[in-house]
C-alpha cells in the first residue's frame, strides 16, 4: 500500500523546530493505549519462542542535572533511598517477568541500561541490581553483550570497576561536545576536563568497546568548535562514535523558549547540523572509521558490533524495566507507567506497572522492521521476503522511486541502499512509509 505524496515533502523542512524528528518506533506512540493492554498478559503467558533473540532495556531515570534538550524521563531530586526502591522495583519486576511462560528460560542475549544516567547509581545499588538481575535471569554463556550509559562527571575508578566487574562489555560516554561554554549552555553537568579525567581509567579497564555520543548543533555551537570536537574525539581513540542531530522535542527545556521566540543564542537549523554531521562522517573515515548506521562510525575492521541496536532493529524480543520503559514482546509493543508513585507502588504491590500497548499486525512489523533497517544505510529484499512473504521492492515501488527521483536512495535488484544525503536525514525520509492512519502520529 503507498501513500499520496505529501503536500511539503519533508526535504523542505529547514529550521529547528519544536517536536521529535527521530524515528524510534512503529507505530508511532500516540497510537498505543491502555485498552490493549490485557493482550499484554496474553503475550506474556504465551511459551516464548526458546530460539528468538531476547534482551532487556533498563532505565536509570537520575541524573545530577537534567540537560535543556533531554527528552527522557529523568529525575535529579531523588536521594539515596529514593534510589534503593527504585533499585528493588526493578529486580520485583524482573522476578514477575522470569516467572511467565513467555520468558521463562529464554536465554538472555543483551542487556542495556540507559537512562538518564546509570553510572549516576552507587558501587552498592549496581551491585544489588545486577545480583537481582542475574538471580531472575540465567545469562551465563548466552550475554553477547551489556551496555552501560555514562555520563563522565558521575565516573570514579571505583565506580568504573564495579561497573567493569558487573560484566559492562560497552561503555558508552555521553561526552556530546568538547567546548566548555557550549556544554555549560546547555545545561550538561560535566564540562571537558572530566572527560579527559575518566579516559585512562576507561583504558585501564579494557572495555571491549568504548562508545562516545555527540550531538551535532547544540545550541550556541558553531562550525569550528564543532570542528575541533570532532578532532578530540578521534584522539580519544573510541571504538565507536554515535553523532545525533540535535532536536527539540516538545518536554525538553529549551522547546518552551523556541515557542516564545525567547532562545537568543544559535541554533542551528537542519541543513546546517546536517553538513557538520557529513564533515565529522568524512573526517572520521579519513581517521579510520566507517559508517554503521545513520548515526554510529565504527573502527574500521575492528569487528565492532553493537548487539542491542541489530537486534531491536531486527524485531527481537526486548522488555523494557524502570519507569516509563518500552517493550517489544511477541508483537506486542507496550509501554510502563512513566509515574514513579505508579511505577514503584504497582510494583510494591506485586504487578506490572504497564500504561499503555499496542498489537501490532504483520503488516506493521514489516513496516517497522523496514524503516528501523533503513537506518544502516540498506534493505535486504531477501530478508523481508522470508521474513514476511512480502516483495518490497513491489509493494513499496511508488515511495521508493520517489526517493530515489529526490537522490536519497539508489533501488538495487536485491534491496535498496540510501545514498549520503539519505543516510545524514534518514529519519526525514522514515514517514514516507508509514500506512495511512499513522502519518502524522506523536513520538510521545
Ligand atoms: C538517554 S541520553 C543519556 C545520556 C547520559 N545521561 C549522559 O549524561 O551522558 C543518551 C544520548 O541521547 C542523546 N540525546 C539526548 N537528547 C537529545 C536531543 N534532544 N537531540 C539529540 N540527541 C539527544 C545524547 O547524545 C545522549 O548521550
Amino acid at each position: 500500500m503507498s501513500q499520496p505524496e505529501p503536500a511539503t515533502t519533508p526535504l523542505e523542512v529547514e529550521q529547528t523546530g519544536v517536536g521529535s524528528v527521530f524515528v524510534s518506533n512503529y507505530p508511532p506512540f500516540s497510537f498505543w493505549n491502555g485498552d490493549c493492554l490485557p493482550a499484554v498478559d496474553r503475550a506474556l503467558d504465551a511459551p516464548g519462542e526458546a530460539a528468538a533473540p531476547f534482551g532487556l532495556y533498563l532505565h536509570i531515570p537520575f541524573c545530577r542535572k537534567r540537560c535543556k534538550f533531554c527528552y527522557f524521563r529523568v529525575y535529579t531530586d531523588k536521594n539515596a533511598s529514593d534510589i534503593g526502591r527504585y533499585i528493588d522495583a526493578l529486580g520485583r519486576e524482573a522476578d514477575l517477568y522470569a516467572a511467565r511462560p513467555a520468558l521463562s528460560d529464554r536465554p538472555l542475549g543483551f542487556v542495556y541500561f540507559g537512562g538518564g544516567t546509570p553510572s549516576y547509581i552507587s558501587v552498592k545499588h549496581l551491585e544489588r541490581l545486577v545480583g537481582s538481575l542475574r538471580d531472575a535471569f540465567d545469562w551465563n554463556g548466552t550475554l553477547q553483550e551489556f551496555t552501560f550509559e555514562c555520563e563522565p562527571g558521575t565516573l570514579t575508578r571505583t565506580r568504573l570497576e564495579a561497573i567493569r566487574r558487573a560484566g559492562v562489555t560497552r561503555l558508552s560516554l555521553g561526552v556530546e561536545h568538547f567546548n566548555d561554554e557550549v556544554l555549560r549552555e546547555n545545561g550538561r553537568a560535566h564540562l571537558s576536563a572530566e572527560i579527559h579525567e575518566v579516559m585512562p581509567w576507561i583504558r585501564e579497564l579494557e572495555f571491549p568497546v568504548l562508545n562516545v555520543d555527540l550531538i551535532a548543533g547544540m545550541v550556541g555551537d558553531n562550525e569550528a568548535s564543532w570542528r575541533d570536537t570532532v578532532e578530540k574525539t578521534i584522539d580519544l581513540d573510541p571504538d565507536c562514535v554515535t553523532i545525533y542531530q540535535m532536536e527539540l522535542p516538545y518536554n525538553a527545556v529549551y522547546s518552551a523558549g523556541v515557542l516564545a521566540g525567547e532562545l537568543d543564542r544559535p541554533l542551528a537549523d537542519w541543513p546546517t547540523k546536517r553538513s557538520w554531521h557529513r564533515w565529522a562522517v568524512e573526517r572520521l573515515e579519513q581517521a579510520g572509521y566507517e559508517v554503521s548506521s545513520a548515526y554510529t562510525m565504527v573502527k574500521k575492521g575492528a569487528g565492532v558490533r553493537f548487539v542491542y541496536r541489530d537486534a531491536l532493529w531486527h524485531g527481537a524480543d526486548l522488555v523494557g524495566l524502570g519507569v516509563s520503559s518500552f517493550s517489544h514482546l511477541g508483537g506486542m509493543h507496550y509501554q510502563n507507567s512513566s509515574d514513579w508513585n505508579e511505577y514503584v507502588g504497582g510494583l510494591a504491590a506485586g504487578r506490572l506497572p504497564l500504561a499503555r500497548a499496542y498489537p501490532t499486525t504483520p503488516r506493521e512489523r514489516l513496516v517497522r522492521e523496514m524503516i528501523l533497517q533503513l537506518k544502516l544505510g540498506r534493505l535486504g529484499a531477501g530478508y523481508f521476503a522470508e521474513k514476511f512473504g512480502v516483495a518490497i521492492l513491489d509493494e513499496f515501488a511508488e515511495p521508493l522511486a520517489r526517493l530515489e527521483r529526490q537522490g536519497m536512495l539508489r533501488l538495487r535488484d536485491d534491496g535498496v541502499e540510501l545514498t549520503r544525503a539519505g543516510l545524514l536525514q534518514v529519519d526525514f525520509l522514515l514517514p514516507t512509509f508509514y500506512d495511512e492512519p499513522f502519518v502524522g502520529g506523536r513520538y510521545t
